[in-house]
């Protein structure tokens, strides 16, 4: 399988570290032998070869500050802008640059020319499939190409794959769960007597937290990623303007001491139907599954016709954890590809 990777920071870096030190049981236990043929950035560089990368060359490089520290080999070519070094040719796009809520933008170019150009697309970055989901689909299937995006909800931890794949037959009614880890993370601190700003800092000292935190703590990354489930599981046509979005920003220490003198706890509830959704503060009894998610944890509950509710709890972030949730897709889509030959 030959990749194209767009973006090369925590997560583009996961994945290769992943594929690096895997190598030998990917290709053994899995059938899978990736070649990484392009990687690109914004500002450090890119590099395509046709017979692939070294993949611990790029590491080392891009440890070192930019891929032009890459060795120079015959048939190497550096500098290209991301479309070039999708049109030079490969079988999945990954896409792991920033999200962009409003446009999908550069991605979602990405992602059509990848598709023009005969490749399954992957994605790390919600952009594309919060904004475009069933164009993406729509082209996609004229193409015959897969598009996947397990680590863009929950990071690794396969939320999409669960409700998609592995639920299939049940009927999902609702999805509610904690999508966003900076917001857990801080009104768990919260409950331990920390100020909403202090506990804030805390997040962002831990790389919890961007410097400009706005899409966590107001809402609008947890409402990202319940479109995303919206679109995968019900077929929605959600945006962000359809959803009902509040953030923590305004939940003081008195909120938090009052929900915990009542047995319960504030959570960052993010909530799905096939009509709609909200991302709101909600009060939760201590008893609810996702009232014992702390920290950075992520969880998700579908409520479903045949098995009840199911809650699935684990990583939301984290450069192998989403690493993982991208290699996950590579191997479904090879196994496709596998399947295809026989
Ligand atoms: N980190 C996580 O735990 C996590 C979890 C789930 C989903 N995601 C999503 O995965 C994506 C990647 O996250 P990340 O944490 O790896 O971000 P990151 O560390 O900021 O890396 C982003 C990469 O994209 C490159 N880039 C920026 N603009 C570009 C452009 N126009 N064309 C090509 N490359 C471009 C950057 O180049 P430079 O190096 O030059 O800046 C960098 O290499 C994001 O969309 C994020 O929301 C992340």
């Amino acid at each position: 399988m030959r990749i194209v990777l767009i973006g090369f920071g925590t997560v583009g870096q996961g994945l290769v570290e992943i594929l690096r030190d895997k190598a030998a049981d990917l290709k053994l236990s899995e059938n899978f032998v990736p070649q990484l043929v392009g990687v690109v950035t914004r500002s450090r560089g890119s590099l395509y070869h046709p017979n692939g990368l070294d993949l611990n060359g790029l590491l080392t490089a891009i440890k070192a500050g930019s891929l032009d520290q890459y060795p120079d080999t015959p048939g190497l070519e550096r500098g290209w802008n991301a479309l070039q070094t999708i049109q030079a040719g490969a079988d999945v796009m990954v896409e792991a640059g920033p999200s962009n809520f409003e446009t999908g933008q550069p991605a979602l170019d990405y992602c059509y020319a990848a598709l023009e150009n005969g490749q399954h697309i992957v994605l790390a970055n919600k952009g594309p499939v919060a904004v475009a989901y069933h164009e993406l689909v729509s082209r996609a299937k004229a193409a015959g190409k897969k598009l996947r995006f397990e680590a863009t909800v929950m990071a690794g931890t396969p939320s999409i794959r669960l409700g998609t794949q592995a639920l299939a037959g049940c009927k999902i009614t609702q999805a509610r769960g904690i999508l966003n880890g900076t917001t857990n993370y801080i009104l768990t601190q919260m409950e331990d007597g920390m100020t909403y700003a202090d506990a804030l800092a805390r997040a962002q000292a831990l790389g919890y937290a961007e410097a400009d935190p706005t899409a966590d703590v107001d809402g609008w990354d947890a409402a990202a990623k319940a479109i995303i489930l919206a679109a995968a599981l019900f077929r929605a046509r959600l945006t962000l303007k359809d959803m009902n979005v509040r953030g923590i920003r305004d939940l003081t220490t008195d909120d938090v001491t009052a929900a915990k003198a009542a047995g319960e706890r504030w959570k960052l509830i993010a909530q799905v139907t096939p009509a709609g959704g909200s991302v709101q503060p909600t009060r939760v009894p201590l008893s609810h599954p996702l009232a014992g998610v702390s920290g950075a944890t992520n969880a998700v509950t579908y409520i479903t016709d045949l098995l009840g509710d199911i809650t699935l709890v684990g990583a939301g972030a984290g450069r192998l954890q989403t690493g993982f949730g991208v290699l996950s897709d590579l191997l479904e889509i090879n196994e496709g590809e596998l399947i295809s030959r026989i």
